[in-house]
């Protein structure tokens, strides 16, 4: 059992990974500026796992917060969550997203490294590989150009952490690259809350199912794929959840610095997510086809075998309970979290 600092512990990934990791044994103290989040996802973690999560609203930018936590608690390891992620916004306000991103991480892990705590989880994406070389994407396959500041804020941060490592060889870095983080806890209680108008195609398909939204848009279906629509590897966040609890055993091990993709290895199109999400659940889900999405790629999904092979993580959920789960939350919670 470790005790484990988990930064932007209140939003999607975080809150489903707390459980996770304390359905494992560890012990976890989260932070969060609730930027993007709301407290009362922790409450409905600590109702699902029956263990109280200590919780400071501080951000990762502010030293003296960051120094208070850790005067109190001892921490083994750091999985960081904790960032700005709409990728049209980071259009519109580069400056914020690399101040907030990668200002904050580097007073983060000066603060980690001053309370002698070298042992980093980092959520980066499959955004770093760019427009891929090769698909299935292998680790080995080369970093490219990102289309958006969100996207060069993890490339960057990934270096960032390397050449630390690499300076530094107390440091174990492991580097998360996460596919498409779909669904939710079985529960219903604790899911994907986007402010606004959602980015991402599984919550706005949900809440158009929910009737919050006219109709969903398909970006292209002029594509190079199979029915034209582009084609992702949506991964169940449940399983994305318990790949850290798999990497907490690779730090364990002291592994240096590790890379992994998080994805299953399998490509689904924009309209597989709609048919599957309308035959599962039995909803309508119009939609009309509209013209790309500027810094869109056809195709992404990953080779999972390092994960498989150095973790004994594969993820062990399909398209079927994907879009069951995130429909369960949805229902349950239509106008998402109630404010706290
Ligand atoms: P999220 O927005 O739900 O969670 C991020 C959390 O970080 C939020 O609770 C937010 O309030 C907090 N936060 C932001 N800036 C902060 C700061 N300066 N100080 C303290 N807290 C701060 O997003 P998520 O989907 O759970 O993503 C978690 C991480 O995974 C992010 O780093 C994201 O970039 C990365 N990621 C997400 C996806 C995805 O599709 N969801 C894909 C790849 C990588
Ligand atoms: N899409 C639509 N309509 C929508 C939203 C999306 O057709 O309303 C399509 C997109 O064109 C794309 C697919 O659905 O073909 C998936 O789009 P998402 O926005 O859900 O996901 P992306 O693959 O574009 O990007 C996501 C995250 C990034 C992350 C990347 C890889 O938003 O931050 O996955 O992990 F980097």
């Amino acid at each position: 059992m470790s005790k484990i600092l988990v930064t932007g512990g209140a939003g999607f990934i975080g809150s489903h990974t707390v459980v996770e990791l304390h359905q494992a044994g560890h012990d976890v103290v989260v932070i969060d500026n609730l930027s993007n989040s709301n407290k009362v996802s922790l409450q409905r973690v600590s109702k699902i796992t029956g263990k109280e999560v200590p919780f400071y609203q501080v951000d990762i930018r502010d030293r003296k917060g960051l120094e208070e936590v850790m005067a109190v608690h001892k921490f083994d390891a750091c999985i960081h969550f904790a960032g700005l992620k709409a990728v049209g916004e980071s259009v519109a306000k580069p400056w914020e997203y690399y101040e907030n991103n990668i200002s904050g991480t580097l007073v983060l892990l000066d603060v980690l490294r001053q309370h002698n705590c070298k042992n980093i989880i980092f959520s980066s994406s499959a955004t770093v590989y760019g427009d891929p070389a090769q698909i299935p994407i292998t680790e080995q396959c080369p970093k490219g150009q990102c289309t958006n500041p969100y996207g060069w804020t993890k490339s960057m941060l990934e270096q960032v952490l390397m050449d630390i490592q690499k300076a530094d060889p107390e440091w174990n870095v492991v580097l998360l690259r996460y596919f498409n983080p779909v669904g939710a806890h079985k529960s219903g209680t604790i899911g994907e809350n986007p402010n606004g108008i959602p980015n991402n195609l599984m919550p706005y398909i949900t809440q158009v199912a929910v009737g919050k939204r006219a109709e969903l848009g398909v970006f292209g279906n002029d594509y190079d794929t199979p029915d034209g629509t582009g084609v992702r590897d949506y991964i169940h966040v449940v399983d994305l959840a318990r790949g850290h609890v798999c990497a907490i055993k690779a730090l364990e091990r002291k592994c240096g610095l590790a890379i992994y993709n998080l994805g299953t290895g399998h490509g689904y199109s924009v309209l597989d997510m709609v048919n599957a999400f309308v035959k599962v659940n039995d909803v309508k889900v119009p939609y009309s086809i509209k013209p790309r999405r500027a810094g869109d790629i056809a195709t992404c999904y990953s080779d999972p075998a390092k994960a498989e092979k150095e973790l004994g993580w594969k993820a062990e959920y399909g398209i079927d309970e994907m879009v069951r789960d995130s429909w369960n939350w949805q229902r349950q919670n239509p106008e998402g979290y109630p404010e706290n």
